[in-house]
């Protein structure tokens, strides 16, 4: 009787383990990660000072697949109507001045949008970067953490208060990522991922078997340095960081 649970047990662990890298090699995606930064973390592991005291977009990312069409080139005068909207909710943060960001939006797109552009919804520059602004927009998590009295302070928040916050808004499961640094004894909030289906719908960022092979994807895929973020530790408090004042 144990034996042949052992055996049903290995059966579906190396099923899982053999199917995993073939779906990540097949540039399918099936949902769209919308990665919010808080600027303060990202400067915390950067070294750069920051002005934004709100949760900028970092990307839109399908789940799976990079860098998918080479000859796609990134051309700012396609979305020269947004670009206001994008300083502002999409800025390189690690930029000294208002012409690097389209560094960033570059790298975005040749990375990441040509790859979303497989849904007509996406496929051009001005429908995934506009889309992407729009989601930002509606979503708006700077309000929703504010609701649940979740605001940047130097006081320590449960990684649990603030996965509610999300869950109990928008009814889905998000990805909150965090920072270590070294001495400290609390864990800061770096990233939050929201998802979406390929219709837009809110949908969980599930941990499921695909899920090491999306974040590991994640991980190699990143423009800046994200050796430093983690899927934050429940158990270990956590510092929303505000804004530095020099
Ligand atoms: C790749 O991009 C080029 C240039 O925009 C386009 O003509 C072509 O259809 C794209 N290929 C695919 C597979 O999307
Ligand atoms: C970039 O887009 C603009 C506006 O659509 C167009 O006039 C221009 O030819 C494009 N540049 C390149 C290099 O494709
Ligand atoms: C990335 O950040 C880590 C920790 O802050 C640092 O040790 C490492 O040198 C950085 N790597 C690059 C490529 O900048």
């Amino acid at each position: 009787m144990r034996l042949c649970f052992v055996v049903v047990a290995l059966l579906c662990l190396s099923s899982g383990l053999l199917t995993s890298p073939y779906k990540l090699l097949s540039h399918q995606w099936s949902k769209l990660i919308l990665t919010y930064h808080w600027p303060e973390t990202f400067c915390i592991k950067e070294g750069c000072t920051t002005k934004f005291n709100y949760w900028t977009l970092h990307g839109l990312w399908p789940d799976k697949g990079d860098m998918c069409n080479s000859s796609w080139h990134f051309n700012a005068s396609q979305i020269k109507d947004l670009i206001p909207e994008m300083e502002k909710y999409w800025p390189n943060l690690l930029s000294k001045g208002p012409s690097m960001s389209t560094v960033l939006w570059k790298h975005e797109w040749l990375k990441h949008g040509t790859c979303a552009a497989t849904l007509e919804a996406l496929n051009s520059e001005h429908k995934y970067f506009s889309k992407a602004l729009e989601l930002y927009q509606k979503l708006n998590l700077d309000g929703t953490l504010r609701k649940a009295n979740i605001v940047p302070a130097q006081t320590h928040y449960s990684l649990e208060q603030i996965e509610m916050a999300i869950v109990n808004y928008y009814s889905v499961k998000p990805k909150i990522q965090c920072i270590h640094e070294q001495g400290e004894e609390a864990q800061i909030l770096g990233q939050i991922e929201i998802c979406f289906s390929k219709d837009f719908q809110l949908i969980n960022c599930e941990k499921n078997e695909d899920d090491y092979w999306s974040s590991l994807n994640d991980i190699l895929t990143l423009d800046t340095n994200t050796t430093g973020y983690y899927m934050c530790d429940e158990n270990t408090p956590v510092l929303y960081p505000p804004l530095e004042t020099v």
